[in-house]
């Protein structure tokens, strides 16, 4: 029964959650190539080329996983909706192109950005990802209709005709040295070119008036100039890492309380303002631990760093991959109370606990957490 309670609220990664949307596994597709992305996994039977429904063994597994962790949050009290299936194995096309599939809807953090009484349909840089919004509208249809302050928004529908990538990228990337791929990564020149503003919704981390955005390999710099301009009253941080073909933020920089930031040992930032940003303001920046993972998941194309992508419930209490016991421990150390949760067989899908959620509510208001800002960045 439709709840009038309906409120849509959230500033930052940290404030108490009330209502939450948690992923869908079923029906997730090994997608077809396109410019973007081109699966290649000859040793689980899908060499490049090959498409299809991911194996039904690791949906269901996956599946269950969601499941028990949209109940445990039920228990706590939140209230967690769910996205609507589509037939993913469909084709999907506008009048520029064609696509065989589409991907799936495990992770609406990748498409949703909350950001006060807002939420935000990115842009997406996948063609297989163009129409996965429709797996929420039901949703926020419902919360439009049910409260009359939620501001819904769409990013402006990316062409995505090949002019939106470089030529060969992949092939050009494979053929570098790796100290011209690192030359490369301190210049964020990635797949996507500056013909339109691209952006996942999982490349941005809130701090209430500050949003940091990683420029990626599916955010380039027209999306992060899109969203300056389109939450005028915040500050937009465009930052990024030493990483090689980053895409989303999501296990590099993992804010779980004011002034309390975990950050990715193996990435630190490329912009110096970065660090002094958070010092001047007194934030504690920790290095994550090794990820306890050794090995990832068939068909993940994350990586082990996933053990960081955590999802706070409140500022004391963070749900953290059930086999990451170094990030347990070190975050018990600092006062947290951590509730393991099994989610590394959803990684496949596209991630972990943060990427398979998405806020809809968190009890707090739009705070300053950086009153000292550097010029320029
Ligand atoms: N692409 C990053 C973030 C995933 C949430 C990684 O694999 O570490």
């Amino acid at each position: 029964m439709d709840s009038p309670t309906t409120k849509v609220r959230s500033w930052n990664e940290w404030d108490p959650l009330e209502h939450v949307i948690v992923g869908r596994a079923d029906g997730t597709m090994l997608q077809a190539p396109e410019p973007a992305v081109q699966p290649d996994w000859p040793e689980y039977g899908f060499p490049a080329g090959v498409f299809g429904p991911l194996p039904e063994e690791i949906q269901e597994v996956a599946s269950e996983r969601l499941e028990a962790f949209a109940d445990l949050l039920i228990g706590r009290g939140i209230r967690v909706d769910r996205p609507a299936l589509m037939e993913f194995d469909q084709p999907s096309s506008t009048p520029d192109w064609r696509q065989e599939t589409m991907f799936g809807c495990a992770s609406p953090r990748d498409v949703l950005l909350t950001v006060g009484e807002e939420i935000l349909e990115a842009t997406m840089s996948f063609r297989s990802r163009w129409y996965e919004y429709l797996c929420y509208r039901p949703l926020l249809e419902r919360y439009y209709r049910e409260d009359s302050a939620f501001r819904w928004e769409a990013a402006p529908k990316p062409r995505l005709t090949g002019g939106s990538y470089k030529p060969d990228f992949f092939r050009e990337w494979h053929s570098l040295t790796p100290d011209e791929q690192w030359r490369r990564t301190e210049e964020s020149d990635w797949i996507v070119t500056e013909k339109e503003p691209l952006f996942d919704a999982a490349d941005v981390v809130r701090f209430g008036r500050d949003l940091f955005v990683q420029r990626s390999m599916v955010t380039n710099r027209a999306g992060v100039d899109w969203l300056r301009r389109h939450f005028p009253r915040h500050r937009v941080h465009e930052v990024s890492y030493r990483e090689l073909l980053p895409w989303h933020i999501d296990a590099t920089l993992v804010p779980l309380r004011p002034g309390f930031v975990l950050v990715n040992p193996e990435r630190p930032a490329i912009q110096e303002a970065h660090d002094q940003l958070f010092r001047r303001n007194g934030w504690e920046m920790v290095k994550a631990p090794r990820p306890a993972r050794t090995e990832a998941m068939p068909f993940c194309t994350c990586s082990l760093w996933l053990s960081m992508n955590c999802v706070s419930l409140d500022p004391k209490t963070v749900c953290v991959e059930a086999s990451e016991t170094p990030l347990m421990d070190l975050l018990d150390s600092h006062g947290f109370e951590v509730l393991p949760v099994p989610m590394f067989e959803v990684s496949p899908f596209g991630g972990g606990l943060h990427c398979v959620t998405a806020d809809v509510f968190r009890h707090g208001e739009l705070e300053d957490y950086f009153a000292v800002q550097i010029p320029g960045f």
